[in-house]
């Protein structure tokens, strides 16, 4: 590295007269400490995500430490810089809406501070995305780490964990199932200690195909939040950094179509969440890479169910790291991936797997390609009339008496129209059913987690577990049903589901991969006649963001970034 260029000197603040910069630079960080003996060293920027609001990452201070501890061990300098951090559960009406301001934001930091390397310090369901396509786009030397899952509870004498049983409580209290006593037993136990989403989640299927990207060092996805083993990573983290920082590896080098296919085959066999897939776009499109929603559909055709986790399995993150994680995953996968994809490090996937011994008992939760917890084509991609341009099925989490299934739609024009209306008896709702959500796509509501509408009360209540519904919103990534969504062009873009009508039939086919609006043409025409859109918000973020988000099926990010 050119000491002209890197460390301290690197990213002149401009006071047109270079020499006077790097003057009053010196001068600056003399008052907090620093001297000649660390001017030479390798800045590594860490982005910090702490947060109160962001209570997944409670335990991120003692992360931060750690990764500083590896960077000055290696010879580096750490420097600590905050982000907007996104808490899932406090942010309103969704963290997804504020993916791409905090992308934007992490990656202009990344390039107005002086670093030679970042450390990407997140774990929350959209802080991991936001982060890969600020790293990938600033293209910097770049790793990610993550808090880790937390661990599981108990409730009388039940193992659980956030948020499958978070949902699956709440069905049986709206069902007359569970009692108010339970439930607030429940809200003790679900989240027990600090860390992301015990299940194969959102976060927890960011954290393992980032592994899998090889933007993490191995085996970091799944150690729990406070583990030894997750302060073992972040320094080990702090220490390649700098010598990758030393040797310019940049990710845009190192990421190629290879890479994102071992994504997305690595994805249909933990069955993760189907959020990934719009941040796996989304994260290619910044590192110059198309993938489609064809090849999320190609990549589930042979690859069957491989862990064992909730919502597709059993079992919990903590189970998935005492299997051996990632690595083992990945040997398990061999033959279906390609291992000569280059990581961060600037090794490739075999050379980071190749040494890994997984532990005794790891066909726990994870399975071999000869005898797989489940069948293949775990996420699907749906397209037909009522979606040109793609829609996504989680067909794990599917009920199999309705992967074929045609229905009336009932139709909710946003989600608060949906949560004020879906227990009214007097609509008189039948488990035959389609359930349609509109107005919940990128445009129309920043794409809130709101596409797996609660069964009606009245029919829970009668045994109904399980209906179609179909969206243009997301789902979390710890929910289960028949729910299709994503739909594209989404409502507020004009797409078919702005057309759809009470009463129409609606019809899923999953094996053939199809979702239909049965209306005809010159109907739909007519409709369409009488379509008008939503006006933009009038101000400020929302603003932009609603004139300058692209659709599901491209990933949702800004159209100039
Ligand atoms: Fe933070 Fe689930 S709410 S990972």
């Amino acid at each position: 590295m050119s000491s002209e260029l890197t460390g301290i000197y690197r990213n002149l603040t401009s006071y047109g007269d270079p020499g006077f910069s790097r003057f009053i630079r010196r001068a600056f960080l003399a008052s907090a400490g620093y001297d000649q003996e660390d001017y030479d060293r390798p800045i590594i920027g860490i982005a910090d995500t702490t947060s109160d609001y962001t209570t997944c990452h409670r335990q991120m201070p003692e992360v931060i430490d750690a990764v500083k501890r590896g960077v000055l061990e290696a010879g580096g300098l750490p420097f600590v810089f905050s982000t907007i951090s996104l808490g899932e559960i406090l942010i309103s009406p969704t963290s997804m809406l504020y993916r791409n301001l905090m992308a934007m934001e992490t990656e202009e930091m990344i390039r107005a501070y002086p670093m030679d390397g970042v450390i990407l310090a997140g774990g929350c369901d959209k802080t991991v995305p936001a982060q890969l396509m600020a790293g990938i786009s600033a293209n910097r030397p770049m790793l990610s780490v993550v808090i880790g899952p937390m661990m599981t509870g108990d409730v009388r004498g039940q193992r659980v964990g956030a948020c499958t049983d978070c949902r699956r409580f709440w069905a049986g209290y709206r069902a007359g199932e569970i009692d108010p006593e339970t439930l607030q037993a429940a809200e003790q136990s679900l989240c027990s200690t600090g860390g992301t989403c015990m299940v194969m989640g959102s976060a927890s299927t960011m954290a393992c195909l980032t592994e899998a990207l090889g933007l993490m060092l191995p085996g970091g996805a799944a150690c729990p939040s406070g583990s030894g083993d997750r302060l073992r990573h972040s320094v080990a983290s702090g220490r390649a950094i700098v010598s990758m920082a030393r040797s310019e590896i940049l990710p845009r080098d190192v990421l190629s179509r290879a890479s994102f296919m071992n994504a997305l085959r690595v994805l249909q066999s933990i069955s993760g969440s189907t959020n990934a897939v719009v941040h796996l776009m989304a994260i290619a499109r910044r590192a110059g890479i198309e993938i489609t929603l064809a090849d999320l559909d190609a990549a589930g055709r042979d690859i069957p169910l491989l862990v064992n986790c909730k919502p597709a399995g059993a079992n919990y993150l903590e189970d998935f790291h005492k299997a051996g994680g990632m690595p083992v995953l990945l040997k398990a996968l061999a033959e279906k991936l390609d291992l000569n994809a280059r990581v961060a490090t600037g090794e490739t996937l075999v050379d980071l797997i190749a040494g890994f011994k997984p532990p005794g008992d790891w066909q726990q939760t994870i399975a071999s390609s000869a005898k797989p917890y489940g069948g293949t084509g775990s996420l699907v991609a749906l397209k037909g009339s009522l979606a040109p341009d793609g829609a996504v099925l989680k067909r794990a989490a599917a009920s199999a008496h309705l992967l074929k299934h045609t229905g009336p739609a009932m139709v909710f024009e946003s989600p608060e129209d949906a949560a004020h209306r879906i227990d009214d008896e007097a609509l008189g709702l039948t488990a035959e059913h389609v359930l349609i959500l509109r107005n919940a796509g990128p445009v129309g509501a920043g794409m809130p987690e709101a596409g797996s509408l609660p069964i009606p009360r009245y029919l829970a209540r009668q045994g109904v577990k399980d209906m179609v519904r179909v969206s243009d919103a997301r789902m979390s990534g710890t929910a289960y049903g028949t729910v299709v969504l994503h739909c594209a062009p989404e409502a507020a873009a004009g797409g078919p589901l702005a057309l759809v009508r009470n009463g129409d039939l609606i019809a899923l086919d999953a094996e053939q991969r199809s979702i239909d609006l049965l209306v005809d043409a010159a109907e739909l025409q007519e409709r369409r006649e009488q379509w008008r859109p939503p006006e933009a918000p009038e101000r400020g973020y929302a603003r932009l963001y609603a004139q300058h988000v692209m659709q599901a099926d491209t990933g949702a990010d800004f159209d100039f970034l």
